[in-house]
Parts: C-alpha cells; sequence; structure tokens
C-alpha cells in the first residue's frame, strides 16, 4: 500500500517549512502547501520541496474565469506538483479549461499532469450560510450536485470532509480519487506519547479516525496539527501510519 498520508505544511516560512518537511518526509506520502505558505514563501518553497523528492498537493482553491484559471494551473504544473485544487463552483467550462491545462502543460519534457482536484462547499459554510449566498440550502445535496458536475467536467478527484465520503462513494465512479482533511486519531493526551496532544480543542468538528476515512472510501488524508503541532511530528505521523496497518 502506498503512503496515504498528505501532511499539510500549514506554517509560516519556507525555513520551519522545509525543516518539518525533512523531519516527517519518511513517514508520509506528500505535502500539502497552501495559502499561507504559499503567499509567505512563494512558488520557491514548491520547488525546493519537490527538489526533496516529495510530492507536492498545490492547495491554492482557484476560482477565477476559466481563463486566469487555466493559466494558474498551467504555472502550477511547470512546477511539478502532484495535485492541486479548485473551486467546483467556478463552474463546467472553468472546471474543464483546468484538466485541459493541466494535460496541456504535462506534454513539456519531463511534466506529468498534476490530478486536478474540486473543491464542492467549504466545510465552514451551513445550509444557513448557503442559502445565504443563493444556493440550495442543503450542504449535502449541494456537494453532490458539484460531485457530479466536477465528474461530468472531467476531473477525476475532489476534496472532501470525512462526512460526505461514504455518499459521494455511492454516486461517483469507482476511479474518483477522493481526498480527505478533518482527520483526528482521537487519542489523546492519555496515551502520553510524545505524538499525542495536539489535536485538542481544535476548530475540526466532524472529523473520522485515519482508517475509518480509508474504509469509507478516502484515497488521501490531509492531516494538518496531529503532526505538526505535536511535539515530536515524526513520531506522530510514525503513529498515523502505523494506525493505518
Ligand atoms: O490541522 P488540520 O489537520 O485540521 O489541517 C487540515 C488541512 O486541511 C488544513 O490545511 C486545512 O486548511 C485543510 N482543509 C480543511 N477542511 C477543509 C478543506 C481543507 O481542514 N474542508
Amino acid at each position: 500500500m502506498r503512503n496515504p498520508i498528505i501532511a499539510a505544511l500549514d506554517v509560516p516560512d519556507a525555513e520551519t517549512a522545509l525543516k518539518l518537511a525533512a523531519q516527517i518526509a519518511p513517514a508520509v506520502g506528500a505535502f500539502k502547501i497552501g495559502k499561507e505558505l504559499f503567499v509567505a514563501a512563494g512558488p520557491d518553497i514548491v520547488r525546493r520541496v519537490r527538489d526533496t523528492g516529495a510530492a507536492v498537493f498545490l492547495d491554492l482553491k482557484f476560482h477565477d474565469i476559466p481563463n486566469t484559471v487555466a493559466r494558474a494551473v498551467a504555472a502550477a504544473a511547470r512546477l511539478d506538483v502532484q495535485m492541486l485544487t479548485i473551486h467546483t463552483s467556478g463552474g463546467s467550462e472553468m472546471m474543464r479549461a483546468a484538466k485541459k491545462s493541466a494535460q496541456d502543460t504535462a506534454k513539456l519534457p519531463g511534466l506529468q499532469s498534476p490530478l486536478v482536484l474540486g473543491v464542492t462547499v467549504l466545510t465552514s459554510l451551513d445550509n444557513a450560510a448557503l442559502g445565504e449566498i443563493g444556493f440550495q440550502p442543503d450542504t449535502a445535496r449541494q456537494v453532490e450536485r458539484l460531485a457530479n458536475l466536477a465528474v461530468k467536467a472531467g476531473l477525476r478527484g475532489l476534496v472532501c470532509s470525512p462526512l460526505e465520503i461514504a455518499a459521494l462513494r455511492k454516486i461517483l465512479p469507482a476511479a474518483i480519487q477522493l481526498v480527505t482533511p478533518g482527520i483526528r486519531t482521537r487519542l489523546g493526551e492519555a496515551s502520553g506519547a510524545a505524538w499525542a496532544g495536539a489535536e485538542k480543542a481544535d476548530d475540526q468538528k466532524r472529523t473520522l479516525t485515519p482508517r475509518e476515512a480509508l474504509q469509507a472510501g478516502a484515497n488521501w488524508l490531509v492531516i494538518g496539527r496531529p503532526i505538526y503541532a505535536a511535539e515530536n511530528p515524526r513520531a506522530a505521523a510514525e503513529k498515523i501510519l502505523e494506525l493505518l496497518m
């Protein structure tokens, strides 16, 4: 089995990110670079993490007119990232443009097409918040609607909350890759281990354990604080991997 852990490098600067990456690399399958680190450290941080041989998930959640998104995806593909995100609510044409751009850019020597992942409904939005912006005030139905649209537009992967995995697996082609944040071991500090304790009182409310998420049908687990905020991030990553075996 390949290692399904994508460790989120949710840290403020390049040096911290590279130090963390070096520490945990043997225990994880890929690294996620999101908005904070990318805005602070620029594309150079992507190159430097890629130079270590690690796979990179560039999580910038593009949402713009199709031409602009296509060009941003091309720039990301030239950085040789393995996964990137776009908002499915940008519409079919935007999603098709993103996919085509990823594939076209991959025709350049030495590049492979990144997996373009669609984000459906942000987990920070509830039914009332969805209704307020004019969407159907039913997050589950809206997620399914956007997921179907994404697949029709040619996307081969989606980001989803742990509690959406099972429902999406029922309606999506089996080949669609599901990438899931909101993973918590729930082992707590009681274990007394150096890797525990980083999960208490954070803002992820609807979580699954790593094993539950894979059993429900996730392909990749995005894990942030349970690893990077642990006293010993390497031990935390190793423990999580062990829980998956
Ligand atoms: O620290 P934690 O494990 O909660 O980190 C999860 C990562 O996944 C963060 O980088 C967060 O931005 C991202 N994410 C999330 N929930 C979503 C989408 C992405 O937590 N719905």
